[in-house]
C-alpha cells in the first residue's frame, strides 16, 4: 500500500486529538519512508521525544493514531499523580499551555458556565490563586474555602461527604490536604475530575507540570540537562513530584539536603531505576556543575518534632556568594513561598526565575482546565 493509499484510507479523526512527537525525524525522507518507519517503530507508552514536525507529520499522526488507537485523552481526567503522566501527556500540556498564553493576556469565553472549586484544607497562595486565575480568564466561575475552618469540616463532616456534596456544585474540584492519600480518596467519591493541589508531604503534580514548563522555556529543552534541588527532599511535595517528572527525561539530578532531610526513599528507588542522581550535603562543589538549582523551604509545618526543625532551619543560603562560580546562564527556581533560603539580593539576577514561575502556573493551569473540562483536545 502507498503512502498515498493509506493517507486516503485513514479514517477522519479530530485532528485536535491528536499530538504526536517521534525521534524519527531523521527518516524524514518522503512520506512513505515516515510511514513505514514509524509503524515498524511504534510503540504504546515509549517516549517519542525531540522533534515535532508539523505539516508532514500530520498526516503520519492521523494514520499512526488510526492504526494504534492512541490518542491522548484529557477530558474528565483526575490529575493526582505525576506518576499517571506520560513524556507525551507532558508535551501536550506543554504545547496546550503555550496556546494559553495569548488567552492569559486577553481573557477568553472557552469556559463559560463551568464551575470550579477549590477545597483548601491548607495554607496556599498561588496554587490556590492561580487555579481561580486560570479559571477566570477562560470565562468560568470558582467557589471554595480557604481555610477548612468556616467549612463544615469545623462540625465535624468528613473528607468523603464534603467531596460528594461540592461534586454537586461544581465540574472540577482541586483540594489541597495535609493528608497523603486525601486527593485520590477524593476522585473515589467525586463523580467531577479531582486535581490534586497537594496531598501533604506527598505530591504536588500540577506544580511539578509548571516547573517543567518553566524549564523547558527557559532553557529549550529538558533532556541533557544537569538540575540540582537543594532543601527539604524529605518533607517537601513540590520535589516529590517534580523528580518522578524529570525522570521521564535524560538528566542527571543532585539532591543537596540535610542529612535528616534526604529524599523519601520510595522516591529515590523509582527514579534512581531510570536516571542519574547523586546525592549529597553541601551544595558549594554542585552550583558550578548544574544549569537549574532548584532550591526549596525547610516544610516547618511537617516536622514532628520541632528541636529537629531547629537543627536544619537555615540549611542553604542561596546569595551571591553561593552563586559566584556558577555557569551564566544557570537558572535558580523556587516553588515559593520563601523564606531565607534565597537572598533578595538574587531577585535582580539573570539566574531568578521563579516569579517568571509563578506566571507559567497561570497557563499551565489554563491548558489542564480547559483539556479537562474538554474545551481543548
Ligand atoms: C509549595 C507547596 O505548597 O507545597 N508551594 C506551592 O504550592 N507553590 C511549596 C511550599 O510550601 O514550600
Amino acid at each position: 500500500m502507498s503512502a498515498s493509499d493509506m493517507i486516503n484510507d485513514c479514517p477522519v479523526l479530530d485532528l485536535r486529538n491528536i499530538q504526536f512527537s517521534f525521534t524519527h525525524a531523521k527518516y524524514l525522507l518522503s512520506e512513505e519512508a515516515i510511514i513505514q518507519t514509524q509503524i515498524k517503530d511504534f510503540k504504546l507508552g515509549n517516549a517519542f521525544a525531540d522533534a515535532f514536525i508539523v505539516g508532514k507529520l500530520f498526516i503520519l499522526e492521523m494514520y499512526t493514531n488510526a492504526v494504534s488507537g492512541v490518542s491522548l485523552e484529557f477530558e474528565d481526567r483526575d490529575i493526582i499523580s505525576i506518576k499517571d503522566f506520560s513524556r507525551e501527556e507532558i508535551n501536550h500540556i506543554f504545547k496546550t499551555a503555550k496556546s494559553m498564553e495569548p488567552i492569559a493576556a486577553k481573557g477568553s469565553e472557552m469556559l463559560r458556565g463551568k464551575i470550579l472549586a477549590t477545597l483548601f484544607f491548607e495554607a496556599s497562595t498561588r496554587t490556590r490563586l492561580s487555579f481561580e486565575a486560570a479559571m477566570h480568564k477562560l470565562g468560568g466561575s470558582t467557589i471554595g474555602f480557604a481555610e477548612a475552618e468556616i467549612a463544615s469540616v469545623k462540625k465535624g463532616e468528613n473528607l468523603a461527604d464534603t467531596i460528594r456534596t461540592v461534586d454537586k456544585y461544581s465540574n472540577v474540584i482541586v483540594l489541597r490536604h495535609p493528608l497523603e492519600g486525601a486527593a485520590r480518596l477524593a476522585a473515589e467519591f467525586a463523580e467531577v475530575p479531582v486535581i490534586n493541589g497537594g496531598s501533604g508531604a506527598e505530591e504536588h503534580p500540577t506544580q511539578a507540570l509548571l516547573d517543567l514548563y518553566t524549564i523547558n522555556k527557559e532553557k529549550g529543552r529538558i533532556d541533557g540537562l544537569k538540575i540540582a534541588f537543594a532543601g527539604d527532599l524529605r518533607y517537601g511535595r513540590t520535589v516529590h513530584s517534580l523528580a518522578y517528572a524529570l525522570s521521564l527525561y535524560n538528566v542527571e539530578l543532585y539532591l543537596v539536603s540535610p542529612e535528616s532531610l534526604k529524599m523519601r526513599r520510595e522516591v529515590l528507588q523509582t527514579i534512581k531505576e531510570k536516571i542519574p542522581v547523586i546525592e549529597k550535603t553541601s551544595l558549594e562543589k554542585i552550583v558550578p556543575l548544574v544549569d537549574v538549582l532548584y532550591v526549596t523551604r525547610i516544610q516547618k509545618e511537617r516536622f514532628p518534632d520541632p528541636a529537629e526543625y531547629a537543627k536544619v532551619k537555615g540549611s542553604y543560603k542561596i546569595n551571591l556568594q553561593t552563586l559566584s562560580e556558577a555557569k551564566k546562564d544557570l537558572i535558580v527556581l523556587h516553588p515559593l513561598p520563601r523564606v531565607d533560603e534565597i537572598a533578595a539580593e538574587v531577585d535582580n539576577t539573570p539566574y531568578a526565575r521563579y516569579f517568571q514561575q509563578v506566571w507559567n502556573g497561570i497557563v499551565v493551569r489554563m491548558a489542564l482546565l480547559s483539556l479537562i473540562l474538554g474545551a481543548t483536545k
